[in-house]
């Protein structure tokens, strides 16, 4: 039966583009040696590999013919080997990467021992080599092994270098033997849809940034991705970036995607803006084209089974949303065929230490609880300013607010609003099928610690307005995270306390910043307890959140104050310094006492206590990376945030601005969890820690 499956995967995956092959315990005698000379092939995109198991792992690489246009096809040679020399090669096969997947190859490699680092390279009908690529199978199932991982999310080619990745690189080779980077986690933002975003400098001027070889940092033809070749074009484009493919070659990558492998806060395959059916089979293709995972070959998790499958091409029109099940999800039949092209969650196992639960929050999510019509426009992505928790709530719950006794109106700035969600179903960020799934593998897992990997934050992020009339001490802003799906926030956090779950992380980015906090039960109950830990790591290169936020605010000069302020007029040092860690951490007097003075003592001093009490760290003018480490004792995080990657800092990398630890200790089923701060190296971020 296990042949058998494996036969009709191979098969399958086969159309798909997706190749499989064993490798040879003894090492192969024979194998051919690449000749260097010139060759009519070249390999752009560098090597990749991902989602290491203990036996297998998925090496990915893209080739280009000199006339593309005349090749349907290139056949591909692959060897991996046991050293870098590749004098133990232990697998050689031929593959063929197919125009109709942009010449992309992904092969599925097994029959690799536990816990070693191996090396691969592809070479063309010219002899012309790939680089050589280095990655790492996972430890045996029973292997007590520590786990080190990088955690990265967005980078926007045209806002920075993806410097950090040379940082993450340059500190592994420093790095001890038992703290080198294992795998790394991206949780997604891989691509921006969008193109023509600027940095701007300490006067708001846009920044032009400069590649390394000289050429400007643009994508000129794609200034927003509609078609299949616009999102390959990104693709093609980010993975020119040096440092990126450098961290490409050097380590496995566990990919979940967030919203910018499509289009800006999507769900489904819709936005205000218009359904997105076709877009959606692109985006997933390009996805699969460029992003190695172990997908139709994952192994089966803790379920039993494997929910993640390879592409598969989809004919599809793009239809308005109808036919809403009890969880949101549109049956319009093109809907479900565009999000069926493609699954991606599913998990992945290091050793008796962790289970890596690696979740899809976009493709099934209903829409968050705030509806557009309640704004006033069809477009709105964000507000300018935030919004009371509880018509979020409501909003959220739709049919099933109040006992299933929704309210006629809701009440927005002291105005009664009509409820537009009075009749619709309660919004899932997950879907009702991944929700089980996710519940399942939670329970079922006896992994020492149990990390969801999450494309967006499950932590609540309160904005102190009760300066306003109708304002609120924890009034909400990021919607497009958990924090607008508090229903479903509830349910899972209720769960893993209800069933005594220990050990429970989630790791995310997304936000822009560093955040380290603990996501409550239920923020709103009588007596909200921490379930969860969770370390949001920042963008490699998208905007910081400090300066975004700016944008976000409609110039409301009160607001403004509350987010950023001029060092220079009150005689610090810094022209654009963030009173958004204190608004956060401390609240809105906090925040508009270090604005109006510098003085940090004085903002302290204004602090309530009731403000996010969860919140322990927040550095929100931070571009970087984060490692994450989870031994038998404890999960720890590492958040580096590095100079701005606005110039190449070239093989030296960008200097550190800052490394801050926090962990969090093992705790036993039935207690909390809880966040030890654990120092910090460089100049901290201001009024960025709660304690
Ligand atoms: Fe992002």
């Amino acid at each position: 039966m296990q042949q058998t499956r494996r036969e009709f995967l191979a098969l399958f995956s086969r159309t798909a583009g997706c190749f499989v092959a064993t490798a040879s315990v003894n090492a192969l005698v024979g194998c051919s040696i690449p000749r260097s000379g010139a060759s009519a092939y070249g390999f752009p995109q560098g090597v990749a590999s991902a989602d290491p198991q203990p036996d297998a792992v998925v090496l990915w690489t893209r080739v280009v013919p000199e006339a593309p246009d005349a090749e349907e096809s290139v056949a591909l040679r692959l060897q991996l080997a046991r050293d870098e020399e590749f004098s133990e090669v232990v697998l050689e096969d031929t593959f063929t990467a197919e125009r109709e997947l942009d010449y992309t190859v992904r092969c599925f490699v097994d029959g690799l021992e536990p816990a070693r680092t191996w090396y691969y390279r592809f070479i063309d009908p010219d002899d012309g080599t790939s680089r050589t690529g280095r990655t790492r199978t996972a430890p045996a199932p029973d292997a007590d092994a520590t786990l080190t991982a990088g955690l990265c999310s967005c980078q926007h080619y045209e806002e920075g270098l993806f410097s950090a990745y040379r940082r993450l690189v340059l500190d592994d080779a420093e790095a001890p033997a038992d703290r080198k980077i294992d795998l790394v986690i991206h949780t997604g933002d891989y691509i921006y849809e969008g193109n023509e975003r600027r940095q701007t400098d300490a006067d708001g001027q846009p920044i032009e940034i400069v590649n390394r070889d000289g050429s400007p940092r643009r994508v000129p033809d794609v200034p927003e991705a509609v078609t299949l070749d616009d999102y390959r074009e990104l693709y093609r484009t980010y993975l020119s970036d040096p440092d990126l493919q450098e961290a490409r070659a050097m380590f496995p990558f566990v990919h979940t995607w967030d919203d910018h492998e499509l289009f800006n806060d999507y769900w489904q395959s819709f936005h205000p803006s218009g359904p997105m059916q076709r877009r959606k089979v692109d985006a997933n293709q390009a996805w699969f084209e460029y992003i190695p995972a172990a997908l139709s070959f994952a192994q089966a998790g803790p379920t039993g089974t494997n929910p993640a499958r390879d592409f598969i091409p989809g004919e599809v029109e793009d239809m308005e949303p109808a036919d809403f099940d009890d969880d949101y999800l549109s049956h319009e039949p093109n809907n479900l065929a565009a999000i069926g092209t493609l699954a991606i969650h599913r998990t992945l196992r290091w050793g008796r230490m962790v289970e890596l639960i690696v979740v899809d929050g976009r493709s099934y999510r209903g829409p968050r609880g705030l509806d557009n019509a309640i704004l006033g426009s069809a477009t709105v992505a964000y507000t300018n300013a935030p919004l009371p928790a509880q018509l979020i709530e409501v909003q959220n719950a739709g049919r099933t607010a109040n006992g299933g006794n929704p309210p006629e109106t809701v009440e927005l700035n002291g105005e009664e609003l009509t409820n537009t969600r009075r009749d619709a179903p309660r919004s899932s960020l997950l879907g009702a099928a991944q929700k089980a799934w996710l519940k399942e593998s939670l329970t079922a897992s006896d992994a020492r610690w149990k990390a969801i990997c999450n494309d967006v934050p499950l932590l609540r992020f309160g904005f102190d307005m009760s300066f306003r009339e109708h304002g609120n001490l924890d009034d909400l802003w990021w919607t497009d995270s958990w924090d607008g799906y508090p229903v479903e926030r509830r349910e899972l956090m209720s769960f893993v306390r209800d069933n005594s779950l220990s050990n429970v992380v989630s790791l995310t980015g997304d936000r822009h910043a560093h955040f380290a906090g603990l996501v409550y039960d239920d923020f709103d109950g009588d007596a909200p307890t921490p379930a969860v830990p969770e370390f949001a790591g920042t963008a490699i290169s998208a905007g910081p959140r400090l300066k975004n936020q700016v944008a976000f605010s409609g110039g409301d000069p009160e607001v403004d104050r509350l987010i950023v302020f001029d060092g220079r007029d009150v005689g610090i040092e810094g022209a654009v310094l963030p009173a958004l860690n204190a608004w956060l951490l401390f609240g809105h007097e906090a925040a508009a006492t270090l604005s109006a003075t510098g003085d940090t003592d004085a903002a302290r001093g204004a602090a309530n206590p009731a403000v996010n009490p969860h919140l322990s760290y927040a550095d929100t003018d931070a571009l970087g990376y984060t490692v994450v480490r989870f031994t038998t004792e404890r999960a720890e995080a590492e958040f580096v945030t590095i100079e701005q990657p606005d110039r190449d800092y070239g093989d030296a990398g960008p200097p550190v601005r800052r490394r801050v630890r926090f962990s969090v200790p093992v705790w036993e089923p039935g207690d909390a969890p809880t966040l030890v701060a654990g120092g910090s190296e460089g100049e901290p971020p201001l009024m960025g820690f709660k304690v």
